[in-house]
């Protein structure tokens, strides 16, 4: 009888447990700090679904994790090349980081999310995702979830920076330029040296494309882990072919078969072929590195237009659409520098 009422007692503690965590219920103590119930927090991302293994997969092929430019881990580097750098300046909502970021991350899961926050899916939600006010003219653009990637996809200020109607700058360095990756202020129509000239730049943020932030085409349905998704890519391989995602384009352009789109790419190639034989032929340019012809030792000094075409060589090339983010502010850009030049 006593070893019956054992086995009865057992039962009905194994059961209570059992029904705790089949029903998830909170089983701390009455008194005691509440502790954190995997069940109900972790699992809700830690599961048998495959949801966190397919971004992380496809993130760990983004140019993002696959590059090393994170190494830039110095104070005016760190805040666009590291995860730490970039959650401390935009938190801070500085330029520099207070110190070096030691054991760098490249962007990541928790650059972009709120990943280890809250402990749910509203984990997920974007860590930024207000209108950015970008640094080389104080023009505030607004991509939606694209703004998150204009925080670090905007130009950094040339220095010096020539404005329209200024005097001539003084350029010392063959690194004078918008830097790697300002796609957000062309995506915007804005922040390229607007010369007068016969085209027209339109209106900043007036373009579908501007609409469609970066997501909705960098982050189209994921091929694999090679583009879409969260490989942020464009292109991808199909044997051994490079091969567009047009995937992202046909929502709106039904009759697209590639990013050439009625020869937008191949004109605004040409057009920046020719802008880059003139500044070469006057010595500004260097064609091969497609670098400025400046040092401290030879300086470059050009009147504000004269720099500004400069400028715009630089800001398309870096753009890396060949028009697509804009094709009219890119075309009007490249237009405008070359009438100038050969007027
Ligand atoms: C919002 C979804 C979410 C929740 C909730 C969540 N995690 Fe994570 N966890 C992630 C993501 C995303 C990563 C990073 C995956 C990657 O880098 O590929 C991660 C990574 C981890 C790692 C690997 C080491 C690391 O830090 O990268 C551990 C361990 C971990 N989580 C434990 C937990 C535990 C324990 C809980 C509950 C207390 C929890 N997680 C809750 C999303 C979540
Ligand atoms: C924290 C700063 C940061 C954020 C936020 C960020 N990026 Fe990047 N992105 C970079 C850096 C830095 C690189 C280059 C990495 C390298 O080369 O090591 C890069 C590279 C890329 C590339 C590859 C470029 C190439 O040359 O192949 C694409 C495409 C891209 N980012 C798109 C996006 C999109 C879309 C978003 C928003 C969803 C975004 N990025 C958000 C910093 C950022
Ligand atoms: C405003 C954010 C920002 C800052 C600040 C910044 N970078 Fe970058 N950098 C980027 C982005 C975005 C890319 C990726 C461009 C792409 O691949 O299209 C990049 C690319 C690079 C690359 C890779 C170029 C290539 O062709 O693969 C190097 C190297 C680099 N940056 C060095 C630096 C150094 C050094 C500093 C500091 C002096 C710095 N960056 C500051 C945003 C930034
Ligand atoms: C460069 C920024 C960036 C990085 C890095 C990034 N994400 Fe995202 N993620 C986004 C954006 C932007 C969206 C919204 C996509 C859209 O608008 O289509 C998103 C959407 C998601 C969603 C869908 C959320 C929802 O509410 O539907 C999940 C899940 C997710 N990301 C997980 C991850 C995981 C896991 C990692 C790391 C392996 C990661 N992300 C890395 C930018 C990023
Ligand atoms: C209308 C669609 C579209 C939008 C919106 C868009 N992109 Fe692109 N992006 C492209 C295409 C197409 C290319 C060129 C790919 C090629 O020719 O290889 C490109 C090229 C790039 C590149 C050069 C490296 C690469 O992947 O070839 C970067 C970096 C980039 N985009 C980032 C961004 C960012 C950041 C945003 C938002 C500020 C954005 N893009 C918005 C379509 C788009
Ligand atoms: C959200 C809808 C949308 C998406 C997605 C989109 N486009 Fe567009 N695109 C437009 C619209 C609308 C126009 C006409 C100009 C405008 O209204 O802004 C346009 C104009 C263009 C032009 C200029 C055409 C011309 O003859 O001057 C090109 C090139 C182009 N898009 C290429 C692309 C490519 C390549 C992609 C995919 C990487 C893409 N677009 C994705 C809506 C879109």
């Amino acid at each position: 009888m006593k070893k019956y009422l054992y086995y009865l007692g057992l039962s009905v503690t194994v059961l209570a447990l059992g029904i705790c965590m089949n029903l998830v219920t909170s089983c701390e103590g009455p008194e005691g700090p509440a502790g954190m119930d995997a069940n109900e927090n972790c699992v809700q991302c830690h599961n048998d679904g495959s949801v966190l293994f397919a971004k992380s997969l496809q993130a760990g092929n983004s140019k993002h994790m696959t590059g090393t430019a994170f190494e830039r881990n110095s104070t005016s580097c760190a805040i666009c090349h590291t995860s730490q750098g970039f959650v401390e300046r935009m938190d801070a909502g500085t330029t520099t980081t207070s110190g070096t970021i030691h054991n760098p991350t490249p962007p990541n899961c928790r650059t972009c999310h709120m990943i280890h926050e809250n402990y749910d899916t509203t984990d997920f939600a974007l860590r930024y995702s207000d209108p950015v006010t970008l640094w080389i003219n104080d023009v505030t653009i607004d991509l939606g979830d694209g703004n998150l990637c204009a925080n670090c996809h905007q130009p950094r200020i040339p220095d010096p920076l020539p404005t329209v109607g200024g005097g001539n700058v003084t350029i010392n360095s063959n690194r004078w330029g918008p830097h790697h990756g300002l796609q957000s202020s062309t995506l915007w129509g804005t922040g390229g040296y607007e010369i007068a000239g016969s085209e027209s730049y339109g209106t900043p943020g007036s373009t579908t494309h501007a609409g469609a932030g970066c997501t909705q085409c960098h982050m189209a349905e994921a091929y694999g882990n090679q583009a879409g998704g969260h490989t942020f890519n464009m292109t991808y391989d199909y044997h051994g072919r490079e091969s567009e995602n047009v995937a992202a384009c046909t929502g709106c352009h039904s009759s697209l078969k590639s990013f050439d789109y009625n020869g937008v790419q191949s004109e605004v190639e040409e057009l920046l072929d020719s802008l880059k034989n003139v500044l070469a032929d006057k010595g500004w340019l260097d064609p091969d590195e497609e670098l400025p012809n400046a040092s401290s030792d030879n300086p470059l000094v050009l009147s504000a237009d004269d720099a500004g075409t400069l400028l715009n060589f630089l800001i398309i090339l870096e753009d890396g659409s060949h028009g697509v983010h804009n094709p009219g502010y890119t075309v009007a850009l490249l237009t405008n520098s070359l009438e100038h030049l050969t007027k």
